[in-house]
């Protein structure tokens, strides 16, 4: 086992990091684990810091994904739908108004924070004075974090949850591409990467166990008739918007009505939102965006945007025994790949 030291219960969270079991992976990060899953410090002290300081509301909207699994797109769709204009429409307006969009203007990232980036004391207070400046009504938080680790407020509330799921062989080509363009890590061989994934050393992992405990949450709220986590396949979006955009605007409270679905307002949300439509916006072709600590040029959060991109990474035996060990971390839960 990689793993070089055991917790150490009596310590405050502050500091707690060095108190857990540890990893050093092979790009000399070391991660610690925490309720099962691995975090670099900073993103410990990030959740920390939620655990003390986050006080959810239950009007809240937290779109929670692994990371690469499409959540740029996530933030884009539910920000959209939420700030869509009102329905009925006044007679002389045809919906049109979407134009208008901040998203022509502002990268999803900065239309909706990561819970990880918030700072509560000190410095820049990114919390207090822009999140709830920006966002009247319901607010939009995104989130790596998996349940398991959620802030007790957040699990307490009666907010929602949307997670949004994606094939892990894509996650591991679209990380690998992210990690290669930004010069985030000195990059292994494709082997080794894959290898470190498959073990699940990484901040946020394993991603079976994230994928299962809002699988298993999203199953347990039809149980209680009380909803708390939608869970959407990125491919099935990909194939499909429409089911999906209908889907989260009913779950979130905002369904649409039959005068906006006979006026094209959902098809309209889908184009804005495309890949097409947001790789070639001016303000992603340019820029910077501050994500979880790190600088990232806003065209590298739209890259191919596709389904199946593995194949071009990893070998049909990689994949097979990579489906294989799916199969064993899966069994019995009822999530199916
Ligand atoms: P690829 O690297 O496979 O192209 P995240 O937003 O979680 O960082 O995930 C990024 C992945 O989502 C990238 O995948 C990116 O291209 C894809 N993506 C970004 N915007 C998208 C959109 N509007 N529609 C579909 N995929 C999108």
């Amino acid at each position: 086992s990689p793993e070089v030291k055991k917790e150490d219960e009596n310590v405050d969270d502050e500091g707690k990091f060095d108190h857990l079991p540890q990893v050093k992976t092979q790009h000399g990060i070391v991660l610690a684990k925490y309720k099962g899953f691995w975090f670099n410090s900073n993103l410990f002290q990030s959740l920390m810091s939620l655990h003390k300081h986050f006080e959810a509301k239950d009007t809240d909207i937290f779109l929670a994904t692994f990371p690469k699994s499409g959540t740029t797109w996530l933030k884009a769709l539910v920000h959209t739908i939420i700030n869509r204009p009102p329905s009925p429409l006044p007679e002389n307006h045809s919906g049109e108004e979407i134009i208008q969009s901040p998203l022509l203007f502002s990268n999803p990232h900065q239309l909706v924070p990561f819970l990880e980036n918030i700072r509560f004391e000190g410095g820049e207070n990114y919390y207090s004075d822009d999140v709830n400046r920006i966002q009247i009504g319901s607010r939009i938080f995104s989130s790596h974090m998996p349940y398991q680790c959620l802030p007790d407020s957040i699990l307490q509330s009666n907010s929602k949850i949307i997670y949004l799921y994606r094939n892990p062989m894509d996650v591991f080509a679209s990380t690998f591409a992210f990690v290669l363009e930004n010069g985030f890590a000195k990059l292994t061989s494709v082997e080794e990467e894959f290898q470190l994934f498959s073990n699940g050393n990484q901040s946020y992992g394993p991603f079976w166990d994230h994928i299962l405990g809002y699988w298993n949450q999203s199953l347990k709220a039809h149980e209680t008739d009380k909803k708390r986590v939608l869970f959407l396949r990125y491919e099935d979006l990909k194939k499909d918007p429409n089911p999906g955009l209908k889907k989260m605007a009913e779950f979130l409270g905002f369904p649409f009505s039959v005068k906006e679905e006979e006026s094209g307002m959902i098809e309209r949300i889908a184009n804005l939102c495309s890949f097409e439509n947001l790789k070639n916006l001016e303000v992603n072709r340019k820029g910077e965006t501050e994500t979880l600590r790190f600088k990232v040029k806003n065209s590298s959060f739209f890259r191919k945007g596709e389904v199946g991109d593995w194949k071009n990474y990893l070998t049909p035996s990689m994949a097979e025994s990579f489906e294989k060990l799916m199969e064993e971390k899966f069994a019995g839960s009822g999530f199916a790949m």
